[in-house]
């Protein structure tokens, strides 16, 4: 099959697509034909060997896919017919035509849903949904109030995918992204924009709160969005930490978090996919998190059901295409996902 291969640890422009052997099926796992691979910016430290998770050289990047099923192991218990149309995630190998992933990491699309878009659902959706409903425990207010929610990067993967989650909980939104990509947000019904351009956005968000502050805030930059964040939280306010897209990793005083009666929490979403070596077995705990993560992913395709959800692909290329996708999503041009489609 062609796979985009990495060989040892490398910048992602360095990669190779190749024929390389399909792998082989395991117990407990479905082979998969990928129809589009998702793209994203933690790819390029993985195959550079600097995310905290290091898969066995030589391998195949990519951790979402959608595709259809070809066959199933023989352990497997109800296995999906072949042809039945899936998203997935993955520990890596989704950029290659074929792919074999674990079955409690497979799920059905539903019908209407188009293939490629559902690349967003095995990764993007979940971790703006388990940040917003598990880490800041957001809800409407005892009288029916809408909270204020903060969204950075929030035209693109998981930015985007949690304002809608938001929206879909009854908060109000306050988008932040670049002003060529404003309309995006928006159109899933943010209620403000700010633009990140500009750096200093505490007192924009005071303003448009009206003094109140906002109940969550999704950080997706990191580095000085981090500090301004915090200081956008209301009473009791949760700042949830999801990735560094633009800049350092933020150190914090917490006596902050005492005065202001605000707090920090962190979202790996990795985790509940078996991603974390150390579980407490011993192993990475992808069966004991397997009934949590399906349950979330049942929330929200019924979301999509209900026409809460809009998963989009921005732009799709093929297999050797795969440095003009990262280039996409690296110049902050994507709006939703960016896939490779083997
Ligand atoms: N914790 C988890 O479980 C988890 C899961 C998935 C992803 N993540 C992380 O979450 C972050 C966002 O993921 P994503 O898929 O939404 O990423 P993405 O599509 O690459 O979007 C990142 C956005 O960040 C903004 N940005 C600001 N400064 C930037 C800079 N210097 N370079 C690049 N982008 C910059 C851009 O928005 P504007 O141009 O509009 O400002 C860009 O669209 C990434 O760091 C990713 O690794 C974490």
């Amino acid at each position: 099959m062609r796979a985009v291969v990495c060989d040892s640890w490398r910048e992602f422009d360095d990669l190779e697509v190749r024929d390389i052997p399909a792998p082989p099926l395991r117990p407990g796992a479905v082979r998969l034909r990928v129809a589009a691979a998702g793209v994203s910016f933690a790819t390029q430290l993985v195959v550079a060997g600097k995310y905290q998770r290091k898969p066995p050289l030589p391998f195949v990047p990519g951790t979402e896919a959608v595709g259809t099923v070809l066959e199933s192991a023989p352990d497997v218990a109800d296995p999906l017919p072949p042809g039945t149309r899936v998203f997935a995630v993955l520990d890596w190998g989704a950029m290659a035509e074929e792919a074999v992933v674990d079955t409690i990491h497979v799920v059905p699309v539903p019908e209407g849903l188009p293939l490629e878009p559902a690349v967003a659902m095995p990764i993007s959706y979940p971790t703006a949904a388990a940040a917003l409903l598990w880490r800041a425990r957001l809800e409407p207010g005892p009288e029916g109030e809408k909270p204020w929610v903060l969204v950075q990067g929030a035209a693109a993967g998981v930015g985007l995918a949690g304002v809608e989650i938001a929206k879909a909980v009854g908060a109000r939104v306050i988008a932040r992204c670049g002003a060529a990509k404003r309309d995006v947000p928006e159109g899933r019904g943010a209620d403000a924009w700010l633009d990140s351009a500009e750096p200093s956005f505490r007192d924009a968000v005071r303003g448009i709160t009206g003094g109140s502050g906002c109940a969550a805030v999704l950080d997706t930059l990191g580095g000085r969005a981090f500090d301004e964040g915090l200081r956008c939280l209301g009473d009791g306010g949760v700042l949830v930490t999801i990735g560094y897209a633009g800049g350092a990793i933020p150190q914090l005083g917490v006596n902050l978090l005492l005065l202001k009666n605000i707090g920090v929490a962190g979202l790996n979403w990795g985790t509940y996919v078996g991603w974390s070596p150390k579980g407490s077995d011993g192993g990475d705990n992808r069966l004991q998190h397997a009934p949590r993560a399906r349950a979330l992913w049942a929330q929200l395709l019924a979301w999509w059901q209900q026409g809460r959800l809009r998963p989009e692909v921005h732009a799709g290329f093929p297999l050797e295409g795969f440095r003009e996708a990262m280039a996409e999503v690296r110049g902050r041009r994507a709006t939703g996902r960016v896939v490779l489609r083997p």
